[in-house]
């Protein structure tokens, strides 16, 4: 039976990875990628027969009608815009509950959330994907969670200044041989594709966590990015106590201690670092961080 699957946002890193990986399967699944704006579609997921953009919001709960599928891909997003990001959170999960109680065809829930995110505290800005965790586990007779480590894409300004005339690049992960879970967005398409495909029936709530092949160090990386741009480079370890600050030079002021705190959770003694064993309920990922780099850099350099 081929399915009808609903992904929101759709421009989420996983929820494009998803769809992608929807699209290029053998199942002939129809999807339905909801989007604040539509037009920002791919034109490869555009020209696909089996695709269909919608305009949709989870901040204010327009658009998400599920009334034609029998799986749906949540992907909570981070919110930017100064309000505070448990209210955004509740909000948004509160926003998809009720949609999903209007939809009696839907079956599975597959709710993308992160690496650490069953800790009720200490997490820093994962505590979005706590409260829409607790929120919606129990909404549809099949629920999973899924929770990623960090992207490889998060390299991808280090793989910039690696090519600048002083290479260099600045990791938050101290010290440099502290090895964290770390995976490829598109390992994490793959796998949210075949949990939405897979018509197992599975009641409950489930929990996986995804990890890379291995896990990787700062100077792990170092080695990756030196070896895919050919040039050697100086490793800027941001220090525990320097990563507020460094944050406030990336995201809103507002949330730059939450960034930090999500950093440090997952450092050397943090709230995490007793989360990144390989376990009966962790999926390896297939592409080394070399080769996840290598992909970025030739889209930069394309
Ligand atoms: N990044 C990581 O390493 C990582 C690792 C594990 C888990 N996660 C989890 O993955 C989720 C996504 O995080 P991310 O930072 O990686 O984001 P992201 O995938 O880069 O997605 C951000 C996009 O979400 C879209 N969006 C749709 N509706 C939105 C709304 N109402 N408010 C704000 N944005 C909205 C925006 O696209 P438009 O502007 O086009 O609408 C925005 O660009 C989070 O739950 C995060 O905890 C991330």
């Amino acid at each position: 039976m081929s399915l009808h699957i609903t992904v929101f946002p759709a421009s989420t890193q996983s929820g494009k990875e998803a769809i992608r990986a929807l699209l290029e399967s053998d199942s002939k699944s129809t999807v339905k990628a909801i989007y604040r704006n539509p037009a920002k579609a791919p034109v490869e997921f555009k020209e696909h027969p089996n695709f269909e953009a919608t305009q949709g919001d989870v901040a204010t709960g327009e658009g998400l009608d599920f009334s034609s599928s029998q799986a749906i891909l949540y992907i909570p997003p981070v919110t930017y815009d100064g309000t505070d990001q448990g209210q955004f959170a509740t909000q948004t999960a509160q926003n998809v509950k009720e949609a999903i109680q209007r939809a009696p065809s839907l079956k599975k829930l597959i709710l993308h959330s992160a690496m650490g995110a069953q800790h009720d505290h200490g997490t820093g800005v994962l505590r979005l994907n706590h409260i829409s965790d607790r929120i919606l586990e129990s909404v549809l007779p099949e629920v999973q969670i899924v929770k990623p480590g960090w992207f490889f894409e998060n390299w991808t300004d280090a793989l910039k200044t690696m090519r600048s005339d002083n290479p260099s690049f600045e990791s938050t992960f101290s010290p440099p041989t502290h090895e964290i879970p770390m995976l490829s967005v598109k390992d994490v398409g793959d796998y949210l594709a075949q949990a939405l495909l897979d018509t197992t029936s599975r009641p409950g709530i489930s929990s996986v966590s995804l990890f890379g092949p291995r896990h990787y160090s700062s100077l792990d990386v170092k080695e990756a990015l030196e070896q895919v741009t050919g040039n050697k480079g100086e490793l800027i370890t941001i220090e525990k106590d320097r990563l507020a600050t460094y944050f406030a030079a990336h995201v809103p002021p507002a949330y730059a201690q939450e960034f930090a705190d999500m950093v440090i959770a997952t450092l050397l003694g943090g709230t995490m670092a007793g989360d990144f064993e390989y376990g009966e309920n962790t999926v390896r990922g297939k592409t080394e961080l070399v080769d996840g780099l290598r992909e970025l850099y030739a889209k930069q350099t394309e």
